[in-house]
């Protein structure tokens, strides 16, 4: 959707790769305790103070992910992903990312730079806007926050 076709609400989809759906018992020291259902929750409620509908979805599957990424072109104004396992092997994700053309912010709950080496590479970094990695639970609120304000001020008419 372009954002600059109306004043409507900006509206933003929340994109959960492999594995997430086990927040809270998956190594909780590395990913923390909150289960996937809290971030989703805090999500929606700052979209809501923001004035922005947050639609957070969940999949292990890479083509339903791909699915999702061509889907939210006709529904939503930018994309938060979280891609799991495929931030490190999936072309099919950056280039789905790439071709809807659409403002995306990647983030990551741990701080994928401290660890093993294979998660230092992420295929979507060189194609989204930023990326947040490293604050627990906390990276989608900074990655959500972030987005709103590039939607709004790239929207923004100059005076
Ligand atoms: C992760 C980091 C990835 O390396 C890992 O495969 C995940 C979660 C994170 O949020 O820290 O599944 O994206």
């Amino acid at each position: 959707m372009s954002v600059a076709d109306s004043d409507r609400q900006l509206s933003v989809i929340i994109l959960h790769g492999p594995n997430l759906n086990l927040l809270g018992l998956r190594e909780p020291g590395i990913y923390g305790v909150s289960t996937l259902a809290q971030i989703d929750a805090r999500a929606i409620e700052v979209g809501k103070s923001l004035d922005v509908v947050v639609t957070p979805m969940q999949s292990n599957h890479e083509g339903v992910l791909v699915d999702a990424i061509h889907a939210a072109r006709d529904r939503h104004d930018g994309i938060v992903i979280n891609a799991g396992a495929y931030t490190h092997t999936s072309i099919s994700i950056r280039d789905a990312i790439a071709a809807v053309q659409m403002p995306t912010v990647e983030v990551h709950l741990s701080n994928i730079y401290k660890r093993e080496t294979f998660r230092h590479h992420s295929y979507l970094a060189p194609i989204v806007i930023g990326q947040i990695s490293g604050f627990g639970a906390y990276s989608y609120e900074l990655g959500l926050q972030a987005l709103i304000d590039h939607l709004r001020s790239s929207t923004a008419v100059p005076s």
